[in-house]
């Protein structure tokens, strides 16, 4: 990639074929998400529940979710691989997202950060309301929503 040309990519559904390279790109993030399980990824493939960003070449970046029975969906983990941050690529894939939700007839998304993690900037630059914080198993959490436009 050029230093400062944003990369063009596309947005999918993920697939069987895409499970090694999303469980090496969370593994390489375990930090930010905790230890993400081989079997829960290829749940949330088969159940439709994770979009990937690709470019000509490479699988860049991904977001996993589950839409509850209810009228929330819960973001699980997002990730957008280092070489291709402040692109975009993260705010397309929450675009990506919100409109699978409405489509579900779902009203809000909901999620889980840790408190000390500098993608809480990024949540609250895509149109995220704090909901609140609760101490965690391990570390501090943020609780943030965002409230999903009939459209
Ligand atoms: C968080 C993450 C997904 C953001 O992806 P990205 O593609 O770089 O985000 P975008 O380029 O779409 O940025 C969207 C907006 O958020 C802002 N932003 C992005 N990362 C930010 C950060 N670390 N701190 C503050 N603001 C940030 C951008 O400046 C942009 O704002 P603007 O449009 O008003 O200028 C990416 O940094 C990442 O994968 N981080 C590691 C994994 C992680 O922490 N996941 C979340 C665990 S809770």
């Amino acid at each position: 990639m050029t230093s400062g040309t944003p990369e063009s990519f596309t947005l999918r559904q993920a697939t069987p074929a895409d499970l090694d390279t999303i469980k090496s790109l969370a593994d390489a993030h375990r930090h930010e998400l905790g230890f993400v399980i081989r079997p829960a990824l290829a749940r949330s493939i088969e159940r439709s529940e994770l979009i990937v960003a690709t470019n000509s070449t490479s699988l860049i970046a991904f977001v996993e979710y589950h839409h509850r029975r209810d009228a929330q969906t819960t973001l699980y983990h997002i990730v957008v691989a280092p070489d291709y941050r402040r692109q975009g690529i993260g705010r397309r894939l929450i675009e990506r997202l919100a409109d699978e939700a409405r489509a579900a007839g779902k009203e809000v998304i909901a999620l889980k950060c840790p408190a000390a993690l500098p993608a809480n900037g990024f949540y609250a630059r895509t149109g995220w309301s704090l909901a609140g914080s609760e101490p965690g198993k391990h570390r501090s959490l943020n609780l943030w929503q965002l409230t999903l436009d009939a459209s």
